[in-house]
């Protein structure tokens, strides 16, 4: 139901969730929060898997599944501690991009809802 092509065309493609990553992971790098917690000292892989995730999720190509396999985010974010602070972070970077991309009121909600309610379900830690 999220997933649908006429979402994925009408909010610009794989760029607009090229440049939505590009703009999270420029702000992830500076952050004292968040950086620590990504291992690898390259944050191009980590930015390619979100994007490519996203891309997926939004009824674009589904390349991620193809080399990752099946998502399961929850389970893949065991090794992080995610709690408040990051959560924070993480959406306030994610925030911060969003609002760069000058999307249409009704599709930066969409998106904004489905990125508020995933970080939420991401949280491991008691707050
Ligand atoms: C709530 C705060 C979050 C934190 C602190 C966080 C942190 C991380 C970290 C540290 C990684 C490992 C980087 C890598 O090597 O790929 C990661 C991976 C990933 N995250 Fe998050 N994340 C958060 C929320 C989200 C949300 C909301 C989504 C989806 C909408 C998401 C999607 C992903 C994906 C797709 C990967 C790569 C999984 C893989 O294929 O290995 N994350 N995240």
């Amino acid at each position: 139901m999220a997933t649908d092509m006429n979402f994925f065309a009408e909010v610009g493609g794989e760029e607009t969730f090229r440049r939505l990553v590009h703009r999270f992971y420029e702000g992830v790098a500076d952050d004292p929060v968040l950086r620590p917690l990504y291992p690898e000292e390259d944050l191009g892989p980590a930015e390619e898997r979100l994007r490519m995730f996203l891309t997926q999720y939004w009824g674009g190509p589904n390349t991620y599944s193809q080399q990752r396999g099946h998502p399961r985010l929850r389970m893949r974010h065991v090794p992080f501690t995610i709690g408040m602070k990051e959560h924070d972070a993480w959406l306030r970077h994610m925030r911060d991009s969003l609002d760069e991309l000058g999307l249409s009121p009704e599709l930066e909600q969409r998106l904004w809802n489905y990125l508020v309610m995933a970080a939420r379900s991401l949280i491991n830690q008691p707050v």
